[in-house]
């Protein structure tokens, strides 16, 4: 693996024999509480990406002037392994999440990152933490690569400099129920041309206080439609979102801009496809799902993402309607999330090679 072989070169390894690994009841995992022994850090100088090590998990020290802190320059991704049958760790399609941190990276006016630094780091970090990889069902080790600027500057600037870091953390779901999702016609996410698709951290500071008000009225989330119309369908912020009407599965488009192009959720639109079902990846209105619940085709409605992995949506409200799905009749679900899982541990045959072995 020449990936490998550059990141040996290239990164320092300075790892500890002491493991904090006593600590974690493995069976009782939450998500995104607790992290590995080590952790990649790396520095953009203006020109380069220098200073790559792995070292134990520890405070970062940064200024108070620090450009991301004002600015918000500041990337992120989320990924999953997991062990495979012989318990070795494989990290479910790492290429893909490493095209889109470019993607936001370019978005935010940030350099990109090289192969050997984004892949090769996250190979030898979990080389160096292989026991952190959880192997029980339903729980995996999130892998956390972020970027943010480094300038010590509050001039309002793209910063020159920048920190790449990535942190490990042994999780078990992110939701552990059925979820209850709220469609308003207030407050918006993303408008096209603007950074809706980029995995920015202001992405989620803007969601907060909406979801806050949500979340005092029983909601977990937001689904949400676009500005305009307040009416088609976008995302929920940690998810996509997939509709189930009678034989159909319908995800949202990505031609506007306004929704992240979710790993999980390319995987579950090929997963869908072999189950037989069709999928439409257009424009979907409020209105359509609607109606659908209305004449009884409304089937399953269910959220993807890494983290969530698939999460079954157990009640959908937009103003008056008041949609109720009966979440142990979801059969579709139930299967992609099967499937899914089969393939991230090595159950079933990885035919679309999502899988690497590190
Ligand atoms: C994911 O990794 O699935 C995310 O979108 C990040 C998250 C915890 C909201």
């Amino acid at each position: 693996n020449t990936v490998r072989e550059e990141a040996l070169k290239k990164i320092k390894l300075n790892l500890t024999k002491e493991s904090r690994i006593g600590e974690i009841d493995f069976n009782n995992l939450q998500f995104g509480k607790k992290y590995a022994d080590h952790m990649l850090v790396a520095d953009f100088d203006g020109q380069e990406w220098k200073n790559a090590e792995i070292l134990p998990f520890q405070h970062l020290s940064v200024s108070p002037s620090n450009a991301a802190w004002h600015y918000g320059q500041a990337i992120f991704e989320g990924i999953k392994a997991y062990k495979d049958q012989e318990g070795e760790p494989m990290i479910f399609r790492p290429y893909d999440n490493y095209a889109r941190f470019n993607i936001s990276a370019e978005r935010m006016g940030m350099p990109s990152v090289p192969e050997w630094l984004f892949i090769g780091g996250m190979d030898l970090l979990i080389d160096a933490d292989r026991k952190w990889v959880p192997a029980n069902q339903g729980s995996s080790l999130y892998l956390r690569p972020f970027m943010i600027a480094a300038d010590e500057f509050i001039g309002v600037k793209p910063s020159d400099t920048y920190k790449f870091v990535i942190i490990t953390s042994p999780s078990g779901p992110y939701f552990n129920k059925p979820i209850k999702l709220l469609v308003q016609d207030k407050y918006i996410r993303a408008f096209p041309g603007g950074v809706g698709y980029a995995k920015a951290a202001g992405n989620y500071g803007g969601a907060m206080y909406p979801t806050m008000q949500a979340k005092k009225q029983g909601y977990d989330q937001i689904l949400w439609v676009d500005g305009a119309a307040f009416k088609n369908l976008q995302e929920c912020g940690t998810m996509n979102v997939f509709v189930i009407i009678g034989n159909k599965a319908i995800t949202p488009d990505l031609t506007q801009g306004t929704i992240l192009a979710g790993v999980t959720r390319a995987s579950v639109m090929d997963i869908l496809t072999d189950m037989g079902l069709t999928v439409e990846e257009r424009p979907i209105s409020i209105e359509e799902v609607v109606a659908a619940w209305k004449d009884g085709s409304l089937k399953e409605v269910f959220g993807t993402g890494t983290a969530s992995s698939v999460a079954y949506v157990e009640q959908l409200d937009y103003k008056e309607n008041l949609i109720k799905l009966d979440t142990t009749k979801y059969s579709v679900g139930a299967e992609v999330i099967e499937r899914l899982d089969a393939i991230r541990t090595g159950r079933a045959e990885d035919t679309r090679n999502w899988n690497y072995k590190v």
